[in-house]
Order: C-alpha cells, then structure tokens, then sequence
C-alpha cells in the first residue's frame, strides 16, 4: 500500500486523506526538513509499525469499552433507559455532533463506570532502564514493573465496599 502511494504522489495524484496519508505526508516533510545526515524521518517500515499500533490501540480498546458498555446496559435496564433519554433530549431526532456529545453526563458516567468495571488494558508494563527509588523501594536496572489496573479498579480500600 504504501508502495503504491508512494507512486501514485510521484505520478501527481491527489492524496488519500486518511491515517497512512497522514504519516506519509509528515514524514515526507520532517525529511524534506532535515539534513541527510541527521535525517530521522520514518522508514517504511515504522510507518507500518505506527498503523499497527494505532489499529491495536484504538480499535481493539474502543470495541471492547463498547460490547462491555452494551452488557452492562442490558444488566442495568434502568440506566439504559436514562441514557437514552438523555441522548433523545439532546440530539433528539438529529444527528449527533462533537459539542452535543460532550453534553452527555449520564452516558459519560456509564463510560466511566464500565472503564473501572471493565477496563481494556488490565495491566502496564514498565522497566527501569536505571537504578530508580519508587517510595520506599529501591529498584535495580532492568526491572520490569506491572501495574495491576484491574485490581485498583476494583479495591475496595480507594472505591468503598461495592467497588
Ligand atoms: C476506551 C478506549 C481506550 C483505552 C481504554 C485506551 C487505553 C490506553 C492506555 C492504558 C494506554 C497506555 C499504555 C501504556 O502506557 O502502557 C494507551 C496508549 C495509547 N493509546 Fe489508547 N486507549 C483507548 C483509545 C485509543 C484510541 C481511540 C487511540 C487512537 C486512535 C489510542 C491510541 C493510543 C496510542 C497511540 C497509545 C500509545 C501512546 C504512547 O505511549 O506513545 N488509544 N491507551
């Protein structure tokens, strides 16, 4: 794909005005920007990496905070039963806009809700790339370091008894 932009832009085409295009766009620029010999501009093969990254990073997140927002919705069919209301009194029969969405507080708390309940990414990962003092623990290089967000979601101690 990228082969064949790369060569519809030569051959004077108009671009494709979406993820990839973007990236080709600015890294073709950043390169054009920078001498040779400091060039840090993509590789081709960086750019798929970037889009892999972004597909992994929003699609899956996104799809799972939805399908959980559905059962859980399906589970709590008074909420559900709010949130549309809510929807209806803002957008009523048009179609929905950025502003309108921001005016959401009732289906802004059940995003929330469910995020806690149901997180898409459960843990991070870190590494220390040097010795490095956390509280009162000393860590050395190269440790790795898994920070249970699904635990914290669900502790009772920061949450109160129905967490
Ligand atoms: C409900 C939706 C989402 C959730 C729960 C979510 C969650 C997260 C979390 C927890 C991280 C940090 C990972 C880490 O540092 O180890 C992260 C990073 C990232 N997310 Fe999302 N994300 C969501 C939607 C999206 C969307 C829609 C996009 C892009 C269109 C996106 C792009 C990224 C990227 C590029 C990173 C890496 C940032 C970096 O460290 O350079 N995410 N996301």
């Amino acid at each position: 794909m990228i082969e064949q932009r790369e060569h519809a832009i030569k051959n004077g085409e108009p671009k494709t005005d979406d993820l990839l295009g973007l990236l080709m766009e600015s890294n073709r620029r950043h390169a054009q920007e920078r001498d040779h010999l400091q060039d840090a501009s993509l590789t081709t093969e960086d750019v798929i990496e970037e889009c892999k990254l972004f597909y992994f990073a929003g699609q899956e997140t996104t799809s799972v905070l939805l399908t959980w927002t559905m059962i859980v919705l399906s589970m709590h069919p008074n909420w559900q039963d709010q949130a549309r209301n809510e929807v209806l009194q803002v957008f009523g029969q048009s179609k929905p806009t950025f502003e309108g969405l921001s005016r959401l507080k009732i289906v802004t708390m059940i995003f929330y809700e469910v995020l806690r309940l149901y997180p898409p990414v459960v843990i991070l990962l870190r590494q220390t790339y040097k010795e490095i003092k956390l509280g009162e623990f000393t860590f050395p290089r190269g440790v790795q370091l898994l920070l249970p967000i699904i635990l914290l979601h669900h502790s009772r101690e920061f949450w109160g008894e129905d967490a």
